[in-house]
């Protein structure tokens, strides 16, 4: 299906999230280089999104998680803002802000908690958080190269819906 077909529904999915102050917050940190931990979820919860239902499994925990899975919302590189490696840290710290925001599943928790499997210690249990660790491994890669700019994708959000660079 193309782009223009999936986006409606991508929206439907994740719209609500999207226009919450904690999401919307993510686009005043980088993330890769330039690029913002907001465009970088958006690009991991929508190539997730497409690749879930190509795939036929449950795109809506893969889009929410996918969205969530970087919700850490704290400046990496200031050291006081958390107490170990990043690596292992942002993603408890972005599950525990997914909780407060929204009700997760348990499938969408273990999304967010494995997404840096085998590096971080949660280790993917459904085929959707193994697709979302994939996906954002491709994302990062795509995005710390420069072979694609992840803002592309936020040119098709409806106005009201997209941040502030
Ligand atoms: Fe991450
Ligand atoms: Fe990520």
């Amino acid at each position: 299906m193309r782009h223009s077909a999936n986006f409606p529904c991508f929206l439907k999915v994740v719209g609500d999230l999207l226009d919450s102050d904690q999401v919307q917050s993510m686009s005043r940190l980088n993330h890769h280089g330039k690029v913002t931990c907001y465009d970088h979820s958006l690009f991991v919860s929508y190539l997730s999104f497409r690749a879930a239902r190509f795939l036929k499994l449950d795109y809506r925990a893969a889009a929410r998680g996918g969205l969530l899975h970087d919700l850490y919302l704290y400046n990496s590189k200031d050291k006081s803002a958390h107490p170990g490696w990043q690596c292992f840290d942002h993603p408890v710290a972005a599950w525990r802000n997914a909780r407060e925001l929204t009700e997760l599943s348990q499938k969408e928790e273990n999304i967010i908690l494995s997404h840096m499997w085998p590096l971080a210690r949660f280790r993917p249990r459904s085929r959707e958080a193994a697709l979302v660790d994939f996906v954002d491994t491709l994302c990062a890669a795509l995005e710390l190269c420069r072979i694609y700019r992840p803002i592309r994708l936020r040119a098709n959000l409806p106005t009201p819906l997209a941040p502030v660079a």
